[in-house]
């Protein structure tokens, strides 16, 4: 797939030191014109669950994307791992990598699906940008490095750059074609940096721009613009140019503050279709570019997140919080390390064992080691079913069907091996079909321990009296833990101390405060 320009953008990444995030607060001078950030603030960003569609035949479609995009974040992710050939011969000649290269075989991808497997499964961040501040729908990315905004540059000299002239509005409808032709209405917040005062674009003459990841200036230049290429989820490409942008934010007193010198893509293309239900991606892996890493800085050095069940439906949303989240602080909290892998945006979480009704599955230590290049695991809310390497897979399903087997399986679903002819009630115990599923837990390194609900187990509902194993088996590591996993949980990223915290939780009571309007 994306090796060469994956490994190239490492290689950048580790020659600057940029793999760490850096603690200090950010000095006051650069906040500019706006409202100071006393210590112990914080501010949120309203996030919002995945949609599953409510069509059985929809639903196959849903979960069949889901695994494609699934595998294809996992290959994203390890490949930052692997390959040094491609990196210093990228960096020498300065060059624009290649994109993509022949393994892109390795999955057959819905391209026949009206779904653009890049959002399915996807939590949603609503966040402001720009001056005056506009509202877009990102993604919530853990595991990524690059912010960027679906984006329309201004004409000029009658030529327009990237996309057909629209309206005025920064909101318009677009025509997306599905795979039979048909088109589909969608509603698009388009990033415009030329009605924005606050945007400044980068030049690959600056310093600022050689640092910068999936760069692809090809020269030192004074006029070009300080432009990127990137592969993002569905096998594809993003590329645009780079600026620094203010993001408004709400503070958890009400006020409003902005966030200044945030990277930012404004992606001008988006090849093999384009990216309709959200706007663009908002970064919170461990990179000194991230949205996440920056905006911690000036929040405590952490942020959080709760995320609800894939089940709640359109209106429930939650939030993202940078700084102190009162939410974390409870007597239940779990505590674990956070791992900073330098060769991954990816955050990592040393597991020590998983158990099943109290029992430790057999699973080979080593596994679990992320000192081993292809071992430990990762924790990622844009991959949706947990990734395990074969003997970690073998070992949680076998177990699992031990509860299940005598259910009729059904095994035409596709991205699941173990499915079963059944409703799933309540919290997965149903003494007319003799099921108990067991207490799953995840032992992590300090006593952590992660029990998530029956459901985020065994999946309910895959399509209608069907459920299945939430597990996917991966040809090589780390794993990951995705969002189905996480879910109803609430999630602590402290930079400050280097913690991984966490607690049960249905995150439907964070509504810190009612006076806050940012959330339209
Ligand atoms: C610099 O960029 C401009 C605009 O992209 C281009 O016309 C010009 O040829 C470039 N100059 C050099 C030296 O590459
Ligand atoms: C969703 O929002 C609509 C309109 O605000 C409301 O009528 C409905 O009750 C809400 N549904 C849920 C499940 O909260
Ligand atoms: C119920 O299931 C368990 C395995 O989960 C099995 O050992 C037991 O025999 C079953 N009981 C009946 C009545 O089917
Ligand atoms: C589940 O079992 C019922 C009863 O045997 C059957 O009618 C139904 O078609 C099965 N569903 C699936 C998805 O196999
Ligand atoms: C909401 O606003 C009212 C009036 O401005 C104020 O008295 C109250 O403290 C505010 N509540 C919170 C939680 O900020």
């Amino acid at each position: 797939m994306q090796g060469r320009s994956v490994a190239s953008v490492l290689l950048l990444l580790s020659l600057h030191g940029l793999l760490r995030p850096q603690l200090q607060l950010v000095a006051s001078a650069e906040i500019e014109d706006d409202v100071d950030v006393e210590t112990g603030s914080s501010c949120h960003l309203l996030v919002t669950p995945p949609v599953v569609p409510d069509s059985a035949e929809e639903r196959r479609e849903h979960y069949r994307a889901m695994e494609a995009k699934d595998l294809l974040r996992h290959q994203q992710i390890i490949q930052k791992d692997t390959g040094t050939g491609g990196r210093r011969q990228a960096r020498e000649s300065s060059k624009l990598p290649e994109v993509m290269s022949d393994d892109s075989s390795m999955f057959e991808l819905p391209m026949r699906s009206a779904i653009n497997i890049a959002h399915v499964g996807m939590y949603i961040v609503s966040v402001r940008f720009g001056t005056p501040a506009l509202p877009y729908n990102l993604v919530l990315d853990t595991a990524t490095d690059l912010t960027w905004i679906n984006c329309r540059l201004r004409r000029r000299k009658g030529k327009h750059y990237g996309r057909p002239r629209v309206q005025q509005s920064p909101t318009v409808n677009t025509l997306s074609v599905d795979g039979e032709g048909a088109p589909v209405r969608v509603l698009k917040n388009w990033y415009r940096p030329a009605l924005s005062s606050s945007w400044r674009r980068f030049r690959c003459s600056q310093k600022a721009c050689a640092v910068l990841p999936y760069n692809t200036c090809e020269s030192p230049n004074q006029t070009a613009s300080c432009s990127y290429r990137q592969v993002v989820q569905d096998g594809t490409t993003t590329s645009g140019i780079y600026g620094q942008e203010k993001a408004t934010v709400a503070l958890s007193g009400g006020r409003m503050a902005k966030l200044p010198g945030l990277i930012l893509g404004c992606s001008t293309f988006e090849a093999g279709g384009s990216v309709d239900s959200h706007d663009g991606v908002l970064s919170l892996g461990n990179s000194d570019i991230s949205f996440g890493i920056h905006a911690a800085k000036r929040f405590g050095a952490r942020f959080s997140f709760c995320l609800l069940s894939t089940h709640s439906g359109r209106n429930a949303s939650s939030y993202l919080t940078f700084g102190s989240n009162p939410a974390v602080k409870a007597p239940d909290t779990m505590e674990t390390t956070l791992n900073y892998n330098p060769d991954m945006v990816a955050y990592g979480a040393r597991v020590t064992g998983i158990t099943l009704g109290g029992e430790l599955l057999d699973i080979p230590p080593e596994v679990w080691d992320q000192a081993i290049v292809g071992a430990g695991m990762v924790l990622d809310t844009g991959t949706s079913v947990t990734g395990l390497v074969p003997s970690a897979y073998a070992a949680v399903t076998t177990a699992l069907d031990s509860h299940l087997g005598h259910l009729q399986r059904v095994t035409n679903i596709a991205g699941f091996e173990f499915c079963y002819n059944w409703t799933f009630t309540g919290d997965g115990v149903d003494p007319a079909h003799n099921v108990t599923i067991p207490k799953f837990t995840v032992e992590l390194e300090g006593g952590a321990r992660l029990e998530p609900d029956a459901k985020s187990v065994v999946m309910p509902e895959v399509v209608p009296g069907v459920a299945c194993l939430a597990f996917r088996k991966l040809p090589s590591g780390p794993g990951i833990f995705g969002n189905v996993l996480m879910q109803e949980h609430i999630w602590e990223f402290d930079h400050m101390d280097e913690k991984l915290r966490f607690r049960k939780d249905k995150c439907i009571n964070h509504h810190l405060n009612p006076n806050n309007s940012n959330h339209a």
